[in-house]
């Protein structure tokens, strides 16, 4: 059943994307909007539980504002959080984020598991970015944060990332865009790529669902049948939005 979390100010929360850790809102607005997403998502079933360490998310955002080039990025501040959050809150083993640019969206998930926000031990969190200076970029800033090398960048299209993966996919998220021709039409794509390796219980986040919900049109109609989620949320706390699904 498609259902949503619509926080009250998401078309008036707007960040600049070129200054990427300015504070838009008071940090107690940010921590309660996020709250309120991961409740809508506890009661959808689409997680087990709301908590996550707000001291270790703080050590997360300064190291990623310290060391990260960010040339621009559409991820808000709510949204890192929140990102982070599912990661502390699913603690993937594997996890493959698709199309991930400079790397800033990819971090905030997997700095659930690496770097000074880690909370947990993970096996492989892949960044995926077909772009090869791009993926440079990410995996440069990823290796500033995170010496083991559990996390790291790929430059690959993430079709066929997800398509060789060798073992299960606890959390996929998906960002693709703008390559081929297939503009956000590639979501469904790396999704039929993964299904196999996407476990029962695991979870699929698709940024853009507010702001692309029209070219993600045939993307939500699959993760909202219930045949093929039992769960799936648009989590709208920001213009550009979170689709979190579970298989
Ligand atoms: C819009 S950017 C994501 C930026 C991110 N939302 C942020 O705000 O930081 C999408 C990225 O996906 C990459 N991309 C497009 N198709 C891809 C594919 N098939 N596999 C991997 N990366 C892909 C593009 O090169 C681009 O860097």
């Amino acid at each position: 059943m498609a259902r949503e979390y619509r926080a009250e100010d998401w078309d008036r929360y707007k960040m600049d994307y070129k200054r990427p850790h300015a504070e838009i809102e008071p940090a107690a607005r940010e921590i309660a909007v996020v709250a309120d997403a991961l409740e809508a998502l506890r009661s959808a079933g689409v997680i087990g539980h709301t908590d996550y360490d707000r001291e270790k998310f703080a050590a997360h955002r300064r190291a990623v504002a310290e060391h990260f080039e960010v040339p621009w990025t559409a991820i808000t501040p709510r949204m890192q959080r929140l990102l982070y959050a599912l990661g502390a809150i699913v603690r993937p083993a594997n996890l493959i984020a698709a199309g991930v640019f400079c790397g800033n969206t990819f971090i905030s998930s997997a700095g659930a598991a690496v770097g000074p926000g880690a909370c947990y031990e993970a096996a492989a969190l892949i960044g995926v970015e077909i772009k090869p200076d791009e993926a440079a970029r990410a995996e440069r800033n990823v290796r500033r944060i995170d010496p083991t090398g559990v996390a790291r960048v790929v430059a690959e299209d993430a079709v066929e990332t997800a398509r060789h993966f060798p073992g299960d996919i606890g959390l996929l998220y998906l960002d693709a865009d703008g390559a081929g021709g297939r503009g956000k039409g590639v979501y469904l794509d790396i999704l039929r790529a993964a299904w196999d390796k996407v476990p029962p219980g695991g979870v699929i986040c698709a940024h853009n669902s507010v702001n692309s919900a029209d070219r993600l049109a045939e993307y939500l109609a699959f993760v909202r049948d219930p045949a093929h989620c039992r769960a799936s949320v648009n989590v709208a706390l920001d213009p550009e939005g979170l689709e979190v699904s579970m298989k």
